[in-house]
């Protein structure tokens, strides 16, 4: 029977995946044998990324809270949020402010209750080390860090001025700053042996705004000596000075180089003692201007700087995008940009405003490992117009249905995506219609259809829509979606070759174990398989006659 078999399907990926990997595919994180549940990796083949959590293939269907939810007092109102959207991983900021008030005197307390109130919640957390870097910006330091301008000194811009960022140059910043992450780390290895953190962003943001690099004295000598070896020779760059070897844009390179090598020793030494996967975000410059440069955030990993951060920093192992662009064409090219076979796609950032959440589906179709909309909670912040204007469940409905659709399947999701066999697409603002091809098949994915017949809606309908089809085997696929119709064609056909389903079989996975509801037939397939506001998930078995 169909579902049987592709049930099985399904299994023996599973044992082809492990058997790859006693094969030797690369392992990003190492075994965690002190626990007797294993600490969260992510293990890559062929350009491909997986994270485990638990053992088990995992999807981040994640929501970040607001900058200041971060205290006890807030918990109450960030939790109903997180249980509106069905999230299964609450993304957490912890401030080196909060942590370490004054220099060695650590406060982890509300750490410990965060994390017991996510275990109570059934969901994984994400910490933000807010430190050095928050927006480029050194708020989040302690007042013994970010008020002593001598001992921990700032950016001196062109004009011999200050800029509100700290200098990535400075080695008692370093030392500070690694030290209180070190003390994280250790104590979060000692009261989370469930691993209940699943991974550790390592801080926020970073870059400067306002100057592309340090100008002052000591930063100069270095500018002006030659571009390290390490980076030429993997760039395959002839040798020379920053200016030399990156002309117009040596000096935000340069800016990237300190800052990734400085991020990458704190993370380095907080693995040290336990090792998470660790990412950086990024605020994204325009994905398609770049000569002549609008102003950015210089020195975070920006697209033009991924490559330099991948060279200076081998301990992080995702760059993930803060994506606040509500325009599909400039969203698609962002997850181009930062979907590539060194980086594992997790969109580290995206606005919480309806118009936001389709993109879940492109997400995925790039083989993402997790998407993570920001300010989820009810502490009555709204950061539009980034985000949403107005903050509650309405708003978060459509992220909702779709965390409600897929995290029954994330791991399935997850282990087909690493076979390389998801494929996702959203609604593009124009909403024409796109393809995915499937082998000898080909999938239409059209939006603003009604469900019967084949003029679209007057109306236009909320932008809303996206689909996801997996491919279970030759002529058989898990399809899902909301607001999309999806039909298929066969590429090549004969002349009198026509096709058919042969079963469309309605069901729900629990705990990742599929269950029969219903066939689809007559009007649910005679004008395509139509995808409602609801969770709905297909089993389809093509034929032809
Ligand atoms: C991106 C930052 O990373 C977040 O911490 C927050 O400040 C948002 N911007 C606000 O839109």
């Amino acid at each position: 029977m169909i579902l049987a078999a592709s049930q099985m399907r399904v299994r023996r990926f599973g044992r082809q995946l492990l058997l790859l990997g006693m094969l030797g595919m690369t392992a990003l994180g190492s075994a965690w044998a002190a626990s007797a549940v294993p600490l969260p990796r992510i293990i890559s083949s062929h350009g491909r990324y997986e994270l485990r959590v638990d053992g088990k293939p995992y999807v981040i269907l994640g929501a970040q809270v607001n900058n200041s939810s971060n205290y006890s007092a807030m918990l109450p109102e960030v939790w109903p949020a997180i249980m509106d959207v069905d999230a299964n991983t609450i993304v957490m900021p912890i401030a080196w402010q909060q942590i370490e008030p004054n220099p060695g005197q650590f406060n982890f307390s509300f750490l410990d209750r965060f994390l017991r109130q996510a275990r109570q919640h059934h969901v994984h957390a994400i910490l933000l080390w807010f430190a050095t870097w928050k927006n480029g910006n050194p708020n989040y330091c302690p007042a013994w860090v970010k008020l002593d301008n001598s001992r921990f000194p700032r950016v001196v811009n062109r004009n011999g001025q200050l800029v509100n960022s700290l200098s990535p140059l400075a080695s008692t910043t370093l030392d500070a700053d690694r030290t209180a992450f070190v003390a994280l780390m250790k104590h979060l290895k000692a009261v989370d042996p469930e691993h209940t953190v699943i991974m550790v962003q390592v801080e926020n943001e970073t870059g400067t705004y306002g100057s592309k690099r340090d100008y002052s004295a000591a930063a100069d000598r270095l500018f002006n000596g030659p571009v390290p070896h390490r980076l030429v020779r993997a760039l395959g760059l002839r040798p020379g000075t920053w200016r030399q070897v990156f002309g117009s844009h040596a000096a935000d390179l340069f800016h990237a180089w300190n800052i990734a090598r400085f991020v990458n020793q704190v993370a380095a030494a907080g693995k040290a003692v336990y090792p998470l996967p660790m990412y950086v975000n990024a605020a994204l410059r325009n994905p398609f201007h770049h000569n002549p440069p609008l102003p950015y955030e210089y020195g975070g990993p920006t697209y033009n700087a991924i490559r330099v951060w991948k060279v200076a920093a081998p301990d992080i192992n995702i760059i993930g995008p803060d994506i606040y662009m509500r325009s599909s064409r400039l969203y698609f090219k962002v997850l181009q940009q930062y979907h590539r076979a060194d980086n594992p796609m997790f969109v580290s950032e995206t606005g919480n405003a309806p118009v936001y959440a389709r993109y879940l589906f492109a997400t995925l179709g790039h083989q993402g490992i997790g998407f993570s909309p920001f300010g989820i909670d009810y502490t009555g912040y709204s950061n539009f117009p980034l985000g949403a204007r107005r903050i509650d469940r309405r708003t978060f409905a459509p992220l909702s249905l779709e965390y409600h659709l897929l995290r029954p399947m994330d791991s399935l999701l997850a282990r087909l995506s690493f076979a390389g066999r998801v494929y996702g697409v959203s609604e593009p603002d124009d909403r024409h219609s796109q393809t995915i091809r499937l082998g000898r098949w080909e999938a239409t994915i059209s939006y603003d259809m009604p469900m019967f017949g084949d003029s679209p809606y007057k109306r236009p309908q909320p932008l809303d829509g996206g689909a996801i089809i997996a491919r279970l085997g030759p002529n058989e696929f898990l399809v899902t979606g909301v607001h999309a119709r999806v039909s298929f064609s066969l590429v090549h056909r004969h002349s009198n070759e026509f096709v058919i389903f042969n079963r469309v079989v309605q069901g729900t996975y629990r705990h990742g174990v599929w269950r029969f509801m219903r066939v689809w037939n007559g009007d649910q397939t005679d004008w395509g398989l139509n995808f409602a506001a609801r969770p709905q998930v297909l089993h389809v078995r093509l034929a032809t006659y």
